[in-house]
């Protein structure tokens, strides 16, 4: 695909169903016109990666902040309250284990498909992911372009799920762990789990765009279904969700960052146990209700 200028920015589309590679750009002293330009990429592609940076994490945090207000992981996800003083916004993920405790969140299992902070009734909206350590293999990152995922779905289908909304368990991460809350949770049927329902399509608020609107598969349920219907739908809704013209893979590099926006897209982790270390450190800008 052909590369786009704007504001000095370039901007070449990775081909795939959804993402972009941008450079041509200080991403530590931003114009408004190169930010303007960064807003409308990351409508038009959803996912953007920049290679080769090495902010540190007041320059990450700051520049994160010009996309929003800032809004960090729940307390009860995180490894420490605050990782880095200077910049208390930033959280890690990564599979390091230091004196005995793991700096960040996440391990080094798969991580299912998810958006970020969906568990909560005012999910996130950007997610900015930065690439300090990585391992050897795995680890990659892929992302589903869900206003495409909305598009393939057969037209009575996308009718029926115009008006309706499904649950985004919150007992259980992405990586099928029971988060510490909800420890004394027992049963599995998605009916009884606790978690925020929301639509099922909704529409994003700055491109106006209608996108699918799913949690983790796992808890899933669409109120006021029975069981057996509720799995059947989501089913096939989740099988719009990883077809290969609809994904695109992040393998990565020390220094990428990757901007993605929660809104139009979910993303899964490949696991890496065995394969060295890897810290990413991350900001996420906070959202609005799904609508
Ligand atoms: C996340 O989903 O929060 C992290 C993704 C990753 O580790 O690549």
């Amino acid at each position: 695909m052909a590369t786009i200028e704007l504001a000095g920015l370039r901007i070449r589309p990775t081909g795939a169903g959804l993402a972009a590679d941008v450079d041509g750009v200080d991403l530590r002293a931003l114009t408004d016109g190169e930010f303007g330009a960064l807003r409308r990429a990351l409508h038009d592609h959803l996912v953007l990666r920049f290679r080769g940076y090495s902010i540190d994490d007041v320059e990450f945090q700051h520049l994160a902040g010009r996309f929003g207000e800032l809004y960090a992981s729940p307390g009860y996800t995180r490894s420490r309250a605050v990782y880095n003083p200077a910049a208390p916004m930033v959280t890690i993920v990564s599979n390091v284990v230091e004196d005995g405790a793991p700096i960040g969140e996440h391990g080094d299992g798969e991580l299912l498909w998810h958006t970020d902070l969906g568990f909560e009734e005012v999910p996130s909206a950007l997610t900015f992911l930065l690439a300090r350590e990585v391992p050897a293999t795995g680890g990659n990152t892929s992302f589903a372009n869900m206003y495409k995922a909305l598009d393939s779905l057969a037209p009575a289908t996308r009718e029926r799920i115009a008006r309706l909304k499904s649950k985004h368990q919150a007992s259980h991460s992405s990586y099928g762990a029971k988060r510490p809350g909800f420890r004394d949770i027992e049963t599995d049927d998605p009916r009884e789990l606790p978690g925020p329902i929301h639509p099922l399509v909704r529409t994003h608020p700055e491109t106006g765009r209608k996108a699918l609107y799913l949690g983790r598969r796992f808890g899933g349920y669409v109120p006021g279904l029975p069981l057996a219907k509720s799995e059947a739908l989501l089913d096939e809704l989740w099988a719009a969700v990883d077809r290969p013209e609809h994904v695109w893979t992040q393998q990565w590099q020390v220094g990428d960052l990757v901007i993605w926006d929660n809104r139009c897209t979910m993303h899964r982790r490949d696991p890496f146990t065995g394969q060295g270390r890897r810290r990413m450190h991350r900001l996420m800008t906070k959202g609005e209700r799904p609508v």
